[in-house]
């Protein structure tokens, strides 16, 4: 995978909002069929809202900060009765125009999707009260990961385009960083996927994936 991705191309998806398309990887940030749905079933209905919070605010890693979509419907979702701190990983980041040119504002909340992006690299930055954000500029693969996490957005390029992010010792560390109750979804539901978060200790679900997109999304707890 190169440093920068200079060919980067925003696109459309099914439900009419867009997503950015690597030449490159020849690979899409989010699903073709709809990238708002997508986010919003996958990750912030299967994952965020799943997880109770038994009282306390929430620690949720994303693996993959991309367009700050996912971040965007989330910070929509938590309210005083769902909060989070947002850690978000990025080695790639995207630059401002690419975000303008994608046009998020139109389809969540303008004023929270600027705040996101303009909040700094490397600090909890509050965004509204039940919802702070951390975008860590790292190496998933390598850097040390935020613990005590309580629910993983693990939204990954696809293990074909990029394995070194799926691998079980990838699994086995993301396990060790989660709190016990807490849950990872993801839109690949690889028969050999679901047994490596299996073979680490996770008890793995196939759920249906979003209306018009993929047949089934993985939901993986840590018992
Ligand atoms: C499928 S996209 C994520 C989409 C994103 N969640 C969103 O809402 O737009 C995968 C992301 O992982 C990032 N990435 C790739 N390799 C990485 C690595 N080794 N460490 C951290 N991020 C990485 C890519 O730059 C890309 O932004």
């Amino acid at each position: 995978m190169n440093s920068e991705f200079d060919n980067r191309v925003v696109e459309v998806t099914d439900d009419g909002s867009a997503t950015i398309f690597l030449p490159e990887l020849d690979e899409h940030y989010h699903s073709v069929k709809g990238a708002l749905t997508e986010s919003c079933h996958i990750y912030r209905d299967c994952a965020f809202m799943h997880r109770s919070t038994d009282g306390k605010r929430l620690r949720l890693l994303e693996v993959g900060f991309g367009t700050g979509l996912n971040a965007v419907v989330t910070a929509m979702a938590a309210d005083q009765n769902h909060q989070v701190d947002y850690f978000t990983l990025e080695k790639y980041p995207v630059s401002s125009e690419m975000v303008a040119a994608l046009g998020y504002g139109a389809h969540t909340d303008q004023s929270l999707l600027t705040a996101i992006h303009a909040a700094p690299w490397s600090e909890l930055a509050p965004i509204t009260p039940a919802f702070s954000i951390n975008k860590i500029k790292c190496d998933f693969t390598v850097d040390a990961l935020p613990q005590n996490i309580d629910v993983v957005y693990f939204d990954a390029f696809a293990p074909e385009k990029q394995p070194e992010m799926w691998l079980p010792e990838i699994f086995a560390r993301v396990y060790e960083a989660m709190s016990s109750g807490g849950v990872l979804t993801t839109y690949c539901a690889k028969g050999v996927i679901r047994r490596q978060l299996e073979a680490v200790g996770f008890e793995v679900e196939r759920l249906a994936g979003p209306v018009g997109g993929k047949r089934e999304i993985l939901r993986a707890t840590k018992r």
